[in-house]
């Protein structure tokens, strides 16, 4: 059933006050979100943290089921962690690697490169980043070629890049990692949410996702999902998470030992209420809505003098990304929070694959970014469009 778009904005408070093309920074949380956090804390104020913890313990575990069901996947293997970031680092640093190089996409995050350039110095790894294909998705050819050659201990993907409306082949990539039998990491920080996602399917090992982008939960709430053969390798060591207070060796391995001890539940109520009501409207349904949007929003600036389109190939997600001819990025994106419009700037990757790697890469160009959720409106989109025509209109 198509989404109701007046029922979508009726549950999406934010929209009353502003028109929010930021989805991919941080999207509206619907009411049913803020409802679910407020009540918890409310619940805490009353009659304490732990005794609120402990009545919500039936649903704090539904929080696993629910993400679980979002990505196919079993939940003793999801953990709920702080950020997308932070989950990528701690399982990448715990991960045992078979292999000394290190296969990345051209446009993988930039703080997961970060972390594998600090590995690579600390274990003597050789970092590959991989080709573009000619739509500007990884090329799976060339991941073959460097799978060929062997000693490759990890590949490592973001699915749908912070810019650009690009959506990387990651079920392709899976099929031929699990093939030759190297881990897969998939950053899914931009797709959970506005993209149907099955870990079965895409042969990822391990799956990042966080919480207040397309998936709409609150600030500070993400989790990772680790297939359960990585799970055993994956021990934790003992810091400020679980791992420290639970006798790792007599228990089966469970993701939950990733986790911090000590965390916001009501928070992370809201991010499995934000996942229960991605399912309620269906994902085929809300990336149909996205993508409808999104492909409405290129047409629209493509028509418009001096604003040039990001991106190649087919794009497939809620993502546009765009510049405006001698304007700066955060020019445009001050002019449009003026008129009531709210976007992003980010930068862009570089274009050839070898600068991604380098320590300190020259200034990045930097482009503006509209995401769409299914809450947004043509009629938003039209007004994005006036403004930018207003914008271009004016000169400097
Ligand atoms: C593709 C991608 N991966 C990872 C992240 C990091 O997520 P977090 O901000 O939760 O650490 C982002 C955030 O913008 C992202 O765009």
């Amino acid at each position: 059933m198509p989404l109701d778009v007046d029922t979508l904005r009726a549950d999406t408070r934010g929209v009353r006050s502003v028109i929010h093309l930021n989805n991919a920074g941080s999207s509206l949380m619907p009411r049913t979100v803020t409802d679910t956090v407020v009540a918890h804390l409310r619940r805490e104020e009353e009659i304490g943290g732990y005794e609120a913890a402990a009545e919500a313990s039936g649903r704090s575990d539904r929080v696993y089921a629910s993400l679980a069901q979002l990505i196919e996947a079993d939940p003793a293997g999801i953990a709920l962690m702080e950020s997308g970031s932070s989950a990528w680092a701690s399982v990448v640093s715990l991960l045992p690697l078979a292999g000394s190089r290190v296969l990345l996409g051209r446009t993988e995050y930039g703080s997961n490169v970060g972390i594998l350039r600090r590995l690579a110095r600390q274990r003597g790894l050789q970092l590959v980043v991989l080709e573009d294909d000619a739509d500007g998705r990884v090329s799976v050819q060339h991941l073959q070629q460097e799978l060929d050659l062997d000693d490759v201990g990890l590949v490592a993907l973001t699915h749908v890049p912070m810019a650009g409306g690009l959506v990387n082949d990651a079920a392709a990539v899976g099929r031929l990692c699990r093939k030759a039998g190297v881990p897969f990491i998939l950053d899914a920080c931009q797709s959970v949410g506005q993209l149907p996602l099955d870990v079965a399917e895409l042969k990822c090992d391990i799956l990042v996702g966080t919480g207040r982008k397309f998936l709409r939960g609150p600030r500070g709430t993400a989790f990772v999902y680790l297939d359960s053969h990585v799970l055993e390798k994956v021990v934790p060591t003992p810091n400020d998470r679980r791992a420290l207070f639970a006798p790792i060796q007599d228990e089966p391995p469970s993701a939950r030992l990733l986790e911090s001890r000590e965390a916001s539940i009501a928070a992370r109520l809201g991010l499995g209420r934000a996942s229960e009501y991605a399912l309620e409207l269906g994902i085929e349904d809300i990336r149909g809505r996205l993508q409808t949007l999104a492909d409405g929003m290129r047409l629209h600036l493509a028509d418009i003098r001096d604003v040039e389109l990001y991106g190649r190939g087919k794009q497939g997600s809620g993502i546009v990304t765009f510049s405006v001819r001698e304007k700066m990025a955060v020019q445009v994106k001050e002019h449009l929070a003026a008129d009531g419009i709210n976007l992003s700037t980010v930068p862009l990757p570089p274009l050839k694959p070898d600068a991604v790697l380098q320590e300190t890469p020259a200034t990045p160009s930097t482009a503006v970014r509209a995401s769409v959720h299914c809450y947004n409106t043509e009629a938003e989109i039209d007004r994005l469009a006036s403004a930018l025509r207003r914008l271009v209109s004016r000169g400097n």
